[in-house]
């Protein structure tokens, strides 16, 4: 599968931690406007990838491109200001800190007051649970409403494409779903997605594009409908055949 126009482009990554290569060398795209949804089992080097894509480790080999322009080895305030903001999968935020403090540190290296409230205004309209528990103690609210007190953060930088990782880890369907729309609506103002899910059934749905990641390889790349009617892919990752996840919307 080709992409003309990636936004951001993988070729031949090997990275890891320096006890070997977690990533063994790694290649995809991911399409400028779409929604791409990486999978694939624990361990098999989802979040590392994510790590060397956002400059917190360095590839061995290999490059990585946004915009066409190379990126890998470039710090990660670097890669941030480039306009790449990953929402990480363990929950980041300051507990005992407000709801806007929270969301605000998320423009922490913007300068202009002006422009971080019309920000901070904009994307209080687009998350209510932003501007209702704006003065509540982020600690205070449920795993999802941190989720998307997260997404409203990383917002803040204006970024062309938003990292996720497993954002649905803990939520319930309901919570789930509100998650996933958010994402969907994030991505319909203009902005690409590279989502990782463990939960491949609602993640590849959700997306344009799908890309199976085992034992630091990539392993299938497709459409998320093709991805999610491989038959191998069916067996592996979504318990069976995809009639039973409910189809393909
Ligand atoms: N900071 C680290 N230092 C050393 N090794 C690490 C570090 N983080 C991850 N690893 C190792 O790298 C491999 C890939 O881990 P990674 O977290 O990328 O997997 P993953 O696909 O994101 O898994 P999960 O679905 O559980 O989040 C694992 O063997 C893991 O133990
Ligand atoms: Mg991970």
């Amino acid at each position: 599968m080709t992409i003309t126009d990636p936004i951001l482009s993988l070729d031949g990554v090997c990275a890891g931690y320096g006890g070997g290569d977690v990533l063994q060398g790694v290649s995809f795209e991911v399409n400028r406007g779409g929604i791409t949804c990486i999978v694939g089992p624990n361990g098999a080097g989802k979040s590392t990838l994510l790590a060397a894509v956002t400059g917190l480790i360095k590839p061995r080999v290999g490059s990585i491109k946004f915009n066409g322009e190379t990126i890998s080895g470039l710090s990660p305030r670097a890669v941030l200001s480039k306009g790449v903001v990953l929402v990480p999968q363990n929950h980041s935020l300051f507990p005992d800190m407000t709801v806007r403090e929270n969301v605000e540190l998320g423009a922490y290296t913007i300068k202009d007051r002006q422009v971080v409230k019309d920000r901070r205004d904009k994307i209080e309209e687009m998350f209510p649970v932003v501007r209702s528990k704006a003065k509540d103690k982020a600690g205070s609210l449920s795993g999802g409403q941190q989720r998307l007190v997260e997404f409203a953060r990383c917002l803040m930088l204006d970024p062309s494409l938003v990292i996720l990782d497993e954002p649905s880890m803990g939520l319930d369907p309901k919570t789930l779903h509100v998650v996933f729309q958010t994402m969907r609506a994030m991505n319909a103002d203009g902005r690409s997605i590279l989502l990782v899910e463990q939960n491949a059934k609602a993640g590849l749905k959700a997306s344009s594009h799908g890309v199976v990641l085992e034992n630091g390889r990539v392993r299938l790349l497709g459409t998320g409908r093709e991805v999610l009617e491989h038959p191998e892919i069916a067996t592996l990752y979504l318990g069976g055949s995809v009639e039973a996840a409910g189809g393909v919307r």
